[in-house]
């Protein structure tokens, strides 16, 4: 079975360029995977918070020895791991913002990497641990945006992975 983790990361509720290029991109994976399933999460909205200290402190306690607040504090990455270890295929949709991602990815990016969880550590450096096989990012800037958007375009007639 294919399922396919969509993350959306425009601000914009409306016009979105990057959710244009991954509604081409996951129209044409579809027609290639129709019995695909998916979830969609737009993390623009204010449903992400920053972590917090009892965030980092649930990330590296032993489980069975989370305070209420730490697991509390834990619950959000425990979901969103869930949706990545669930799926395998990623799609991020991604707008630039002063030079890098917005916020609000980061911030969905600092709950689901977590170690032990989505990666590990030790002596020889850090391990995977997540099983999607493949991660599409499609990013749209202002720079070149025309160029971008044509290519977009013309990726409805590509063939998907
Ligand atoms: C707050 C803000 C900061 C931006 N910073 C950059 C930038 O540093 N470089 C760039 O090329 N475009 C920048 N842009 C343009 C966006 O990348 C462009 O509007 C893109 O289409 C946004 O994606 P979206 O249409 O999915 O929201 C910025 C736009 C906004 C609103």
């Amino acid at each position: 079975m294919t399922q396919l983790l969509r993350i959306n990361s425009s601000s914009r509720l409306t016009g979105s360029h990057s959710a244009a290029i991954a509604d081409a991109f996951e129209a044409g994976f579809r027609a290639k995977h129709p019995a695909c399933t998916g979830i969609t999460r737009n993390v623009a909205n204010g449903s992400i918070p920053f972590i917090a200290q009892s965030t980092i402190e649930g990330f590296y306690a032993p489980q069975e020895k989370l305070s209420g607040d730490q697991k509390a504090a834990t619950a959000l990455s425990d979901k969103l791991i869930a949706e990545i270890q669930a799926s395998d295929t990623l799609l991020l949709a991604v707008p630039i913002y002063n030079f890098t991602i917005p916020e609000a990815l980061k911030a969905w990016v600092d709950q689901i990497c977590r170690i032990g969880h989505t990666f590990a550590m030790d002596e020889n450096g850090f391990q995977g641990l997540v099983k999607a096989r493949r991660a599409i990012v499609v990013a749209h800037t202002a720079r070149k945006a025309t160029t971008l958007l044509n290519r977009s375009e013309l990726r409805t007639s590509f063939s998907p992975i």
